[in-house]
């Protein structure tokens, strides 16, 4: 199956069908089209009701998660009432399957890594804040346990890996993604690739400690290096 990949689409309300061509190109190319999060701007209705009308024009099955971004306006159950409505599904309790490959998907958070990784320790905010991970990592096991199919792809915004974060200013690499977030995808042997977006300054390739691939596909990532703001994966 060829999986094509984008995260932080970005999409404003002044913007004007802005991804209605690349979604029919990206057909031409894929089976498969996932967004990794920061679907709109600012989590505002109108900005998911135009990129719901992009995709709407896509051929393809898209699939994808929501970003930080997407939560700005605290309407992030209308964001998604209005992308689902246009045949987008999105990954979050639930895991899909499309011709034999699973997905599973959630937005995840941010917590750090290795000795930058922030406990549960002390006050409860601290303690919400690490919990606030930890719920995301266990959605995501959760979505990864009720698959069956041989080869699956994870979902993410936030990144599981530091590798895929180098390019970004490290005091900031905590507030990119988690550690956590990698542990139920090296728990399953049929994860067989990870996309996450969110670090518009980060690397393409990294690893799980496990070795999986996990790809940053943020279209800001991507345009540099392929010419072309999205990823394709043969899973
Ligand atoms: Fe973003
Ligand atoms: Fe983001």
């Amino acid at each position: 199956m060829r999986v094509a990949a984008i995260g932080d689409l970005h999409v404003q309300e002044t913007d004007e069908a802005p991804y209605r061509e690349l979604f029919t190109e990206i057909a031409q190319h894929a089976d498969v089209l996932l967004l990794c999060g920061d679907l709109t701007n600012f989590g505002k209705e109108k900005e998911a009701e135009i990129l719901a009308d992009d995709i709407k024009s896509c051929s393809i099955p898209v699939l994808g998660v929501l970003g930080n971004h997407d939560f700005e306006c605290g309407c992030p159950e209308k964001v998604c009432e209005i992308l689902s409505a246009s045949g987008m599904t999105i990954l979050d309790e639930q895991a899909h399957e499309i011709d034999g490959v699973g997905f599973a998907g959630v937005k995840g958070f941010m917590g750090g890594y290795g000795r930058g990784e922030l406990a549960p320790f002390g006050e409860p905010i601290a303690k919400a804040f690490v919990d606030e991970v930890m719920k995301e990592a266990r959605k995501l096991e959760n979505a990864l346990r009720t698959l069956r199919t041989e080869r699956s792809v994870a979902v993410l915004h936030y990144s599981p890996v530091p590798d895929t974060l180098e390019g970004e200013p490290a005091e900031i690499f905590q507030y990119l993604g988690a550690q956590r977030l990698a542990e139920p995808i090296d728990r399953f042997e049929h994860v067989k690739a990870v996309v996450h977006g969110h670090a518009h300054h980060g690397t393409y390739e990294g690893r799980t400690p496990l070795g999986k691939p996990v790809y940053n596909v943020a279209q800001f990532v991507l345009k540099p290096l392929f010419g072309r703001p999205y990823a394709l994966l043969e899973v």
